[in-house]
């Protein structure tokens, strides 16, 4: 009496299935718990001071006085939320310049979570 019904090619289709399955689960497992995946404001803080800072310093704006980084602003404006930051990041807006092929796409994330948290700080 054969141990398994399966032939012995099943078998081993079965294993590498089952192998492929938990190191798919392994690399989800490591994805979520990695602090550095996620967004990084201290990161963020960084890129902020190179690039964006010039006119944006502690949240204003030099150029549009009017458009600045305070949360009142951003509320106002439609810029309260990470998403809404990043795009304008990316694609600039009249006389802000866009940033798509300057920063990558985890700077871009890191930014402007940053961003939206100092807002909600008041810039302090
Ligand atoms: C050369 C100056 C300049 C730089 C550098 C700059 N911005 Fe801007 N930013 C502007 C101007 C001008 C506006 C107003 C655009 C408009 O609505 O006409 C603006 C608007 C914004 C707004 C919307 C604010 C509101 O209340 O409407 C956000 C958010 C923003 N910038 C984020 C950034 C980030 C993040 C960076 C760096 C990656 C950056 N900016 C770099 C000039 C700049």
């Amino acid at each position: 009496m054969p141990r398994s019904t399966l032939p012995k090619s099943d078998t081993k289709m079965l294993k590498k299935f089952m192998a492929a399955v938990l190191s798919a689960i392994l690399l989800v497992g490591v994805l979520f718990t990695t602090p550095g995946l996620a967004a990084n404001l201290e990161n963020g803080k960084q890129v902020f001071a190179a690039t964006c800072s010039g006119c944006h310093a502690n949240g204003g704006n030099i150029v549009r006085r009017n458009k600045t980084l305070k949360l009142k602003a951003l509320e106002q404006n439609g810029y309260a939320t990470v998403a809404a930051i990043a795009q304008i990041a990316l694609n600039g807006k009249n006389n802000m310049p866009g940033y798509k092929t300057k920063l990558t796409a985890a700077q871009i994330e890191d930014v402007s979570a940053y961003v939206l948290d100092q807002a909600k700080k008041g810039w302090k």
